[in-house]
């Protein structure tokens, strides 16, 4: 495949995933869903629709849930700003593409049921509109030939010791999708964290001397600075290491494993328990990633922001 529905809490990291698709060519974006996440689903679609009118996306942009499955959203506006942009005072520009529709979720189902082929998703937020589509289309889950998630973690959280955020927001539709029996491929934290960019990054950016070029260096180097303030430390790329790892799909390695979202737990809601040991003790019902090649993932992000720059 070479072309992805992307649905996304558009924070920062976000809005490199996407670009990481769109200026990877031959790949095209054919929709977008926005889930609460990141910032509540106002914020989201604000982020979205000022980063559709600044990048010239041509594709249609669907709001969608505005909490998860269960219980109260959680945004992460603690660490990435009121806009979730980690823009230490930069933002994009105000003007807004159009919303095609706020029923994301139909937007979807539509997309699913019309297409002559499996269709890719490519998921970096909380799962909320892909449950929703798979609780009210059941059969609409072998339509879906592979979903790429930016979430969860075979090892430690971010959002708790135990979960990560997106998986932390709403864990309950992890568990809808695999029950749904979906391809799902999780690219968790573990592996977001051996693909890494520095304060050096964003000024190579900046050096390709546009607008764009210094709005995305300034962005860029906001969110290494949630490492270190000074910036002296290198940043994990979370969304924009999913996206690398569809469009270059020979830099992340995926092993078959039984995938569980623990819901219940009073230290451990939202964690992704990971059996690896499949077939052995239970049947795999994911993949999930596990050895990044950092060099070439890192390229392929680095790269298509300096061609969304130009
Ligand atoms: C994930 O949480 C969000 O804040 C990021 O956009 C990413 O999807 C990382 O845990
Ligand atoms: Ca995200």
């Amino acid at each position: 495949p070479t072309s992805a529905w992307i649905d996304t809490d558009m924070g920062f990291d976000d809005l490199a995933a996407v670009l990481t698709v769109t200026q990877t060519p031959p790949w095209r974006v054919d929709g977008m869903s926005l889930v609460a996440g990141n910032a509540p689903l106002e914020v989201v679609i604000d982020n979205a629709l000022r980063s559709a009118a600044c990048f010239g996306w041509d594709f249609p942009i669907h709001a969608g849930s505005d909490g998860p499955l269960v219980g109260e959203l959680v945004t992460a506006q603690n660490i990435l700003g009121a806009d979730a942009m980690a823009s230490a005072g930069r933002s994009l520009p105000r003007t807004r593409a159009p919303l095609a529709s706020s029923d994301a979720v139909a937007a979807l189902i539509d997309h699913l049921s019309a297409a002559d082929q499996p269709v890719t998703l490519l998921a970096l937020g909380p799962l909320t509109n892909i449950a929703r589509v798979l609780q009210r289309r059941p059969e609409l889950a072998t339509r879906i030939g592979q979903l790429m998630w930016m979430g969860g973690s075979a090892g430690s959280g971010n959002h708790t010791a135990a979960a990560e955020f997106n998986a932390a927001v709403d864990p309950e539709s992890i568990n809808a999708l695999l029950d749904a029996g979906v391809a799902l491929h999780m690219v968790g934290l573990d592996a977001c964290r051996q693909v890494r960019v520095h304060a050096a990054d964003a000024e190579a950016l900046r050096a390709v001397g546009t607008d764009k070029a210094e709005l995305l260096a300034d962005l860029l180097l906001g969110y290494v600075r949630i490492a270190s303030p000074a910036g002296t430390l290198p940043m994990s790329l979370y969304d924009p290491t999913a996206a690398a790892a569809l469009v270059a799909p020979h830099g992340m390695s995926f092993r078959p494993a039984h995938l569980v979202a623990e819901c219940k737990g009073e230290h451990t809601r939202g964690m992704t328990v990971v059996e690896w040991r499949v077939p052995r003790r239970a049947a795999a019902n994911a993949q999930v990633a596990s050895v990044a090649d950092e060099t070439q993932l890192r390229r392929v992000v680095l790269d298509a922001l300096a061609r969304a720059a130009r």
